[in-house]
């Protein structure tokens, strides 16, 4: 048997195995070197999805309002809002308040601005 036409075959098998055509198990991880900053990421987040209601004066409701630095800081710390995002979607207390759960990604960004330090 000629060693290196084996060898050759081996390795030939071992690429041709390896394939992908599949991208359903693809994920997009949250960048970890990047820091997330409240002005450049965070505070157009709450301006689409949260200040229909927590505006200033908060509408519809809403106890509190999120319109700045601060107040989303301290609903963080304080007011369970993290709690509140990561709920399932129509289970009670989830936030939006009777709209569609965030994406994944935009909730993993919200908990990364508090890891980091929340950031300006
Ligand atoms: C359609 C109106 C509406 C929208 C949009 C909305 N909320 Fe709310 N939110 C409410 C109401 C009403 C309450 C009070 C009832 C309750 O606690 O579930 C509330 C309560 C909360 C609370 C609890 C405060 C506390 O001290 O108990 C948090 C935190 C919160 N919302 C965060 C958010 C965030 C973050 C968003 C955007 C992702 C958002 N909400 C979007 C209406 C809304």
């Amino acid at each position: 048997m000629n060693i290196k036409l084996l060898f050759t075959t081996a390795i030939l098998i071992t690429l041709s195995s390896c394939s992908n055509d599949s991208t359903s198990d693809l994920v997009t991880p949250t960048n970890n070197a990047v820091t997330i900053k409240y002005s450049s990421d965070i505070a157009s987040i709450i301006n689409s999805n949260c200040l229909s209601c927590h505006a200033s004066p908060p509408v519809n409701g809403a106890p509190m309002q999120l319109t700045t630095y601060d107040d989303v800081k301290n609903a963080i710390l304080t007011g369970g809002l993290i709690d509140r995002i990561s709920r399932a979607q129509g289970s009670g207390g989830m936030m939006p308040d009777a709209g569609n759960r965030l994406p994944q990604a935009t909730i993993d960004k919200i908990i990364k601005w508090q890891t980091d330090g929340f950031v300006n």
